[in-house]
């Protein structure tokens, strides 16, 4: 037996409705919700926020090292600051995955989250859970959805968040391109893990996909 409590890796590409999804399978299994995505995003967001540039890896390894986040269900604080809004913006997606290939960070954050791995009773979100951060996971979930119906949901979102500029040939398009970037990266690439189990939301309700992982978690962690 293990002497912490289980965790869920939950990976897949953006829009597949992973956050709401982890966020649920959390409050019902009264596990921690951690967001590493959110994690890549506030690092971006430091770094347009100062005078670096996105490709310039020495100057972003030296602001990592020295970063403090602070990370909790609710809320996002990079450097005593609260980002928690701040990092969903456009320019910070559309930066993102510039951050997210760079071997310091990855290896700064990916440290950071199995430190708050370390006990258990975790459920992560991200690209490379079950394939890196907990390889070890008692249950990993590959989420994905057609980038028609993940365009869709976004543009919804973006909808309700006051964007009006924004079109859905044009969500398509970054959404291709966000997955073919974080999919070719030479370091730890978004790939469904050989033992995840895959989940295509196109079609399912957030509570059905909630329902689906709870049940497949109390399956794992209690086999018949
Ligand atoms: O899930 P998200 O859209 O908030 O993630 C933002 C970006 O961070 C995404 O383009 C890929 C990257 N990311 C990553 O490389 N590894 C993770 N574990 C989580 C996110």
């Amino acid at each position: 037996l293990r002497n912490r409590k289980p965790i869920i890796a939950i990976d897949g590409p953006a829009g597949a409705g992973k956050s709401t999804v982890t966020r649920r399978v959390a409050q019902q299994l009264g596990l921690m919700y951690l967001d590493t995505g959110a994690m890549y995003r506030a690092i971006t967001w430091l770094v347009l926020n100062s005078n670096i540039n996105l490709d310039d890896e020495a100057a972003i390894a030296e602001l990592v090292s020295q970063v403090s986040l602070e990370l909790t269900p609710q809320q996002i604080k990079i450097n005593g600051q609260d980002v928690t809004e701040a990092i969903r913006t456009l320019q910070v997606t559309a930066s993102v995955s510039a951050i997210s290939a760079q071997g310091a960070v990855r290896r700064e954050l990916v440290k950071q989250q199995q430190g708050y791995g370390q006990k258990g009773g975790v459920v992560a979100e991200g690209r490379d859970i079950g394939t890196h951060v907990f390889p070890h996971a008692e249950l990993k979930i590959f989420l994905t959805a057609s980038v028609q119906e993940r365009a869709k949901r976004r543009l919804q979102d973006l909808i309700h968040a006051g964007e009006k500029q924004i079109t859905i040939t044009q969500l398509e398009q970054d959404i291709q391109l966000r997955d073919y970037r974080d999919s070719h990266r030479q370091i730890a690439p978004l790939q469904k893990a050989a033992d995840a189990i895959e989940i295509i939301t196109d079609g399912l309700t957030i509570e059905d996909v909630t329902a689906k992982i709870v049940s497949l978690y109390q399956e794992a962690i209690n086999p018949k």
